[in-house]
């Protein structure tokens, strides 16, 4: 079985807040550090332009969000960190991807209907003040996620409309091009609440209840002390049920820890009382966090430098698979026509897999070369998405991958017209 890969980006339009980092950052950091996983963790700049039209901010923002994630424990050496703006092979594959996507599937993505919803009920345009960028933005989420073949993609409930469409969106490129893409899945953090901001409302920029997550000590307290609570007195017992800042605390807290400040309520803690415990337990956390992060942010050309590095690496898969993906879709060097091959064949130029489906219900698939000669033919899987995957391997990693999936495989062909097969789909350039 391969490392899964698992890929998250946060778009450069904003400060980082608690939110962030309880429902997106604190969990990403962590699943890095477990030794099967491979991650690709980005600055989603390309995407800030969607919505932000201050150069400033995009610059600010990218700055933050590298350093907090760098501050929070991000091991640059461990995983894949880098600046999508930096790869220029993710705008290539976004133009393939556009090429196979239905607009009319763009029609329905949540975020340019609610657009639409909007412009409609308000006696306008429909298309009022949205620009082709919101319109395309799962398109160029789709090339960040299937560039680097990712397995698993860690999102907010909200993004789930957006891994389907990457999924759909890839499954078409691989119906017409050959099997490239990994089919992605969104991983849901279940467990991690969404926390409320200072209103009860759900913390989110766009209702101006966030707590900046490095926001200076006596701000930070500031804010806790903002908090909306009920109007009971000092001794009165307090619920939990639906008190904003008894989430918070939960967020941060060990059940332990918890259950004491429940009881608390039940006892009557002042609101005044349970903010300050409130600030010192997220003190407890952020504050040594926020002092390397405030060493970071004074030295941007370090991090610079971090992203960079981070760049060439994502380069070392971008690169050669975008070449992959340019045969594929027929953007070829011409002498490649002037040799037309021995045998006259009316088939396409090189060896192909096909995915198929038989009546006991299992889909299977073959290797024929150019020719259209049996090389390789797999047994049955139950589920299309594991017979692509495995076609997926040999494309990638050619002969290891025969050793890998020797289970799942007959090979029909003499080992040399296979070897040379699956080396066009490693290296179809060679
Ligand atoms: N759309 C995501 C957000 O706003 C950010 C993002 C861009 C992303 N590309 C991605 C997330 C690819 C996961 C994978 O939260």
């Amino acid at each position: 079985m391969k490392t899964q890969r698992v890929l998250t980006g946060i778009t450069t339009s904003g400060t980082p807040h608690l939110g962030n980092y309880v429902g997106a950052i604190r969990p990403t950091v962590r699943a890095s550090r477990l030794a099967e996983v491979e991650s690709f963790y980005f600055l989603a700049d390309y995407h800030a332009l969607i919505k932000v039209g201050e150069p400033a901010r995009v610059q600010r923002s990218t700055l933050e969000i590298a350093a907090t994630w760098l501050a929070c424990g991000l091991d640059p050496d461990k995983v894949t960190f880098y600046r999508q703006s930096d790869i220029p092979e993710i705008p290539e594959l976004t133009w393939f991807l556009t090429c196979v996507t239905g607009k009319g599937a763009l029609n329905r993505a949540h975020a340019y209907k609610a657009s639409v919803d909007k412009n409609t009920a308000a006696g306008d345009d429909p298309d009022a003040g949205v620009s082709a960028g919101l319109f395309m933005y799962p398109v160029l989420m789709a090339a960040d996620i299937l560039m680097f073949n990712a397995h698993q993609v860690p999102v907010g409930r909200d993004q789930i409309q957006h891994i389907e469409m990457a999924r759909d969106i890839a499954a078409s490129f691989n119906h017409l091009y050959g099997e490239h893409f990994t089919l992605p899945e969104a991983a849901i953090e279940d467990h991690v609440a969404t926390l409320p901001g200072l209103d009860g409302r759900k913390m989110s920029k766009s209702y101006d209840n966030t707590i900046p997550l490095f926001a200076p000590r006596e701000q930070l307290k500031k804010l806790i002390m903002g908090i909306v609570t009920d109007s009971r007195a000092p001794g009165q017992p307090k619920s939990t049920e639906g008190s904003a800042l008894f989430q918070l605390f939960q967020a941060f807290a060990t059940p332990d820890e918890t259950s004491a400040l429940a009881q608390a309520y039940a006892d009557g803690i002042a609101w005044g009382e349970a903010k300050q415990v409130l600030f010192e337990r997220l003190e407890r956390e952020i504050a040594p966090l926020r002092a390397v992060y405030d060493e970071l942010i004074k030295e941007p050309e370090r991090i610079e430098k971090t992203l960079r590095a981070g760049a060439d690496k994502a380069r070392t898969i971008a690169t050669p698979f975008t070449a992959r993906l340019r045969h594929a879709v027929g953007l070829r060097p011409l002498q490649a026509i002037a040799a037309p091959s021995a045998n006259k064949s009316s088939k396409g130029s090189g060896p192909v897999f096909k995915q198929y489906r038989e009546p006991d219900g299992l889909f299977y698939f073959k290797l024929l070369d150019a020719q259209g000669a049996l090389l390789l033919q797999s047994s049955g899987f139950k589920a299309p998405r594991d017979a692509a995957q495995a076609m997926t391997q040999l494309q990638r990693d050619g002969q290891a991958a025969l050793a890998a999936l020797a289970s799942q495989i007959a090979i029909c062909g003499e080992a040399g017209a296979l070897d040379s097969a699956l080396r066009f789909f490693s290296s179809p350039d060679a």
